[in-house]
Order: C-alpha cells, then structure tokens, then sequence
C-alpha cells in the first residue's frame, strides 16, 4: 500500500522540506516501500485519495504542515501519519506556548515578553521601549530555520528586528539571549539520542549556517561534563513528554556556565543532508533509511 511523503506546501520552510522529502522518499524507494512525494497543497485531499495512499509520512516544515493543521486533515482521513498528533504539533510549533508547558514541567526556559497579533504601531514601539535586557532574541512565535529571527545588542535595532519577526507572525518574542553553547537532543519514540553540539561560524546558527554544507561544526556526541549531559537528555524527554510528543522531536538548548535552558520543540525535524536528527541516529548506528523505517513503523491516528 502506497507512502506518501508529505513536503512542500505552503510554509516559508518549503525549499527545506522539499529537501527532507527527497531524502526521505529516496531511502524509502531504497528499502522496497511504494512510495511518492506529494506537494502538501490545498488539494491535498484528492491527491491522498487519488493515489489511495495508507501511510503519510510527513517531512513538513512550518505553518501548515507541522503545527497541526495537516495532522487534523489527516485524522478526518483516517490516514496514519508519522510523528506527533494535532495538539502536540500545535503547542511545539507556538513557541510561547511551548515555554510554558515546559517550565511547568520543570525544565528552565530563557525569560521572554510576548507581543501579541493585536498589537498596533504605538503598542509595537510601547513594547519596544519596555525592553531593558539586552542582548535579546527576537523571534515570531511560529517560525522555524530562523526565519524572521535577530538577535539584538541595544534598543535602536528592536523596532526593525519586530518588523522583521511580525512578517512570518504577527505574535513576536522577544527573549533574553543566552550567551553559551547550542546543543539539542533528539528524542526518538520516548529515548533520548546523543546529543549534537552547534558551533555555527558567526557563533549564530541562522539559515545559511543550517544548510549549506561545511558552514557549521558539529560535534557528536557533545563534549559536555555527564552530570551536564544526562540533565540535558532528561530535560528533553521530560520536555517531550510534556507536550505530548511523538515519533521523533528534537529540543534545542543553550548551555551556559552553570545551567541549561529549553529553546524550543520541532516536531518534524529536518531530514536533509545537514540536519541534526540525522546525525544524532547515525551516532547510535541508525542510518538514514533506518531512521525513516523506524519513524514509518510508528505512524499512527
Ligand atoms: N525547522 C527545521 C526543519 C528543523 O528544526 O530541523
Ligand atoms: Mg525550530
């Protein structure tokens, strides 16, 4: 019975989900599944019904693809998909929201201030003008691959870095900057994998950095002290379980002197040639196409 990998759509992250869907069709072909690509567009529904697909496996990145929405589709379809369900995929996507599930959960998470969708021009500079930590990091609220995101030194680049954030959404964050190492740890059907350490080139782990090869130093597993690094694979199960995940999610941290802080949840991380998730199996021995079997086999509704 047919596979479609899901990718596309309509997300600003659709060239990097075209990329994890080719990698991810083409190990599937490898392994013997009957399986296609499918653009993840408003005829979605036909499309699904066309091919009588059995299986969705999702390599969305995004608004409308990761946050839920495709999830709900899919329920009503009664097709099983790949990775986490409709209210797990829609907290992890809002980063605020993720915020607080996690700090109730116990895991710290850096200090933030949200401006809300409704803010208008004099709200926006009010908000600007009350910011008195610095640096910050300016982020919309449901974004991925550091699209929209600055970070910013003093206060005459806020207004811009707002700007900036509110074109991918109109809810921007604005969190304190945590001067350290960036870490994340993928959590594969509830397990912990090794964790992988960034060293982006300008210490900035923006989009360039993501995804051109050679761009970014990554060590697996992270050369953190154990006490160090067992906290940090705890925090993030503790942190996927808290919001429900399933299938793979990989939670990015900062690391500073003394503590470890929850950056945020992607419940469709990428599969490119680049990306994290990736690497973090082939650590333990599981290869691309294992991966993907392994994320196949745990599809469900
Ligand atoms: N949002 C990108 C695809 C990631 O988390 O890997
Ligand atoms: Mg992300």
């Amino acid at each position: 019975e047919p596979v479609a990998v899901l990718c596309g759509g309509r997300s600003a992250e659709r060239e990097v989900s075209l990329r994890s869907g080719a990698a991810v069709l083409k190990a599937l072909q490898q392994r013997g599944y009957r399986a296609l690509a499918l653009d993840a567009a408003e005829d979605l529904p036909d499309q699904l019904r066309r091919h009588e697909i059995a299986t969705a496996f999702l390599a969305l990145h995004g608004r409308h693809g990761e946050d839920g929405t495709v999830q709900g589709l899919l329920e009503i379809m009664g097709i099983p998909y790949t990775g986490s369900g409709v209210l797990a995929s829609a907290l992890a996507m809002d980063k605020a929201m993720a915020k607080q599930i996690v700090a109730a959960a116990g895991v710290t998470t850096p200090a933030a201030r949200l401006l809300e969708a409704s803010a208008d021009e004099a709200a926006c500079t009010a908000f600007c003008q009350q910011q008195t930590r610095w640096p910050c990091v300016v982020k919309p609220v449901r974004e991925g691959s550091t699209l929209g995101i600055s970070l910013v030194r003093q206060t005459d680049a806020l207004a811009e870095a707002v700007a900036q954030a509110r074109r991918y959404d109109r809810r921007v964050l604005v969190e304190d900057y945590i001067a350290g190492r960036e870490v994340t740890v993928a959590v594969l059907c509830g397990e912990a994998l090794p964790i992988v350490e960034v060293q982006a080139p300008q210490g900035f782990y923006d989009y360039q950095a993501k995804y051109t090869p050679g761009q970014t130093n990554y060590l697996v597993p992270a050369p953190l002290e154990a006490g160090c690094y067992r906290a940090i694979q705890q925090a993030a199960v503790r942190s996927s379980q808290a919001l429900g995940c399933r299938g793979a999610v990989r939670i990015d941290f900062m690391v500073a002197e003394e503590a470890f802080y929850f950056l945020e949840a992607n419940t469709i991380p990428g599969m490119t040639e680049t990306s994290l998730l990736p690497k973090a199996a082939a650590c333990v021995g599981m290869d691309f196409a294992d991966l993907v079997e392994r994320l196949l086999a745990d599809a469900s509704l």
